[in-house]
């Protein structure tokens, strides 16, 4: 009796494709290989023999025709013991870094800022860079001649009339109440321009606007979202104060500082930072986009992207966010 299983143990061991060759012919060989022999003396076999050594031989022959072609596969792809030296993988050596994008700090930051306040649910609108003097100053309660134009310096456009770059968002807070009818929670980031250029100003700056118009919105309801929403953007942390600010309008203003802390090298740890205005929506605004300010009343509040992420990130110098070098970017 054949052991066919020392053929199958052989199979496995083959060394190369030769060997295999051999055993091939060895056992399927058309004259003499031992299975197709086996096979061909079933017919001198006796009925009832014949029928189960036939399916046992029948296996075989499927389970070696199998062996064989699976160590041929093997021996075809090179085994760690066959590769070259040269092509050897040092897994200990560092691979080099995918490089991949991820968003710069502002737009990220615009996105949070969109994200907290959206669960709060303030709305989001965008308003145009290029806006109207009327929108930007005028029914803003800034006529022409007041002083607070100075602060607000800005580029005009040339050629066309009363139109500047916008020099806040709060002209958003104008269109968005043209728009529709309170009540309202309305949060706007946007690109805004000055005519300032030092560490913590620069000509083109972002700002984030926000409005709440109610039947009793009140002071409180504002410094109440506020501080959650910083707290939540900034970090758990961080110190505020309101002071007293003047804005026309809004009334009473406020003015939101936040603490620097750490070790900026310049040294402005212990210093309060301005993040922006806010205040209840003056009766003059809401005039003059058709709310009666006897029947509706809120808070807004327009502050910097820049200087909490300065704070956030303790940059201390916001030209850095808009110079695009990658020693400062690849840190976020
Ligand atoms: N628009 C003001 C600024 O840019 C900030 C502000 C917005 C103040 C809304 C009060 C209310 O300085």
């Amino acid at each position: 009796m054949t052991d066919w299983s020392t053929y199958e143990r052989r199979i496995n061991d083959a060394k190369g494709p030769a060997d295999l060759d051999a055993i091939d012919q060895e056992l399927f060989g058309r004259k003499n290989g031992t299975l197709t022999t086996a096979l061909k003396e079933l017919g001198s076999l006796p009925e009832a023999e014949r029928r189960t050594k036939a399916q046992e031989l029948n296996e075989w022959k499927k389970k070696l025709t199998g062996a064989i072609d699976i160590r041929r596969k093997e021996l075809a792809s090179p085994s760690d013991d066959t590769l070259k030296k040269s092509d050897t993988i040092d897994s200990t050596l560092e691979l080099p870094g995918k490089c991949r994008g991820h968003l710069h700090p502002i737009p990220e930051f615009i996105r949070q800022v969109e994200e907290v306040f959206g669960r709060m649910g303030f709305d989001v609108a965008y308003g145009p860079e290029i806006e109207s003097e009327e929108n930007n100053f005028n029914k803003l309660n800034i006529p022409e001649t007041h002083p607070a134009r100075d602060t607000q310096d800005t580029f005009w456009i040339k050629g066309v009339q009363n139109t500047v770059l916008r020099t806040h968002t709060s002209p958003v807070q104008i269109r968005y109440m043209q728009e529709r009818k309170p009540p309202f929670r309305m949060i706007c980031p946007g690109k805004t321009y000055r005519k300032d250029a030092d560490a913590t100003h620069s000509p083109m700056f972002h700002q984030f606007e926000g409005l709440m118009i109610g039947k009793d919105v009140s002071l409180a309801n504002l410094k109440a979202v506020l501080i959650t929403a910083m707290r939540e953007l900034i970090g758990r942390d961080v110190d505020f104060r309101f002071r007293t600010g003047f804005f026309p309008f809004v009334e009473p203003g406020l003015e939101l500082d936040m603490l620097w802390k750490g070790d900026l090298k310049e040294s402005r740890e212990g210093k309060w930072l301005e993040m922006g205005g806010c205040g209840m929506v003056h009766p003059n605004v809401l005039k003059n986009v058709g709310i009666d300010p006897a029947q509706w009343q809120g808070f807004a509040f327009g502050f910097g992207i820049e200087r909490p992420l300065m704070i956030k990130h303790r940059i201390p110098d916001l030209r850095s966010f808009y110079e695009g070098d990658p020693r400062f970017l690849r840190q976020f």
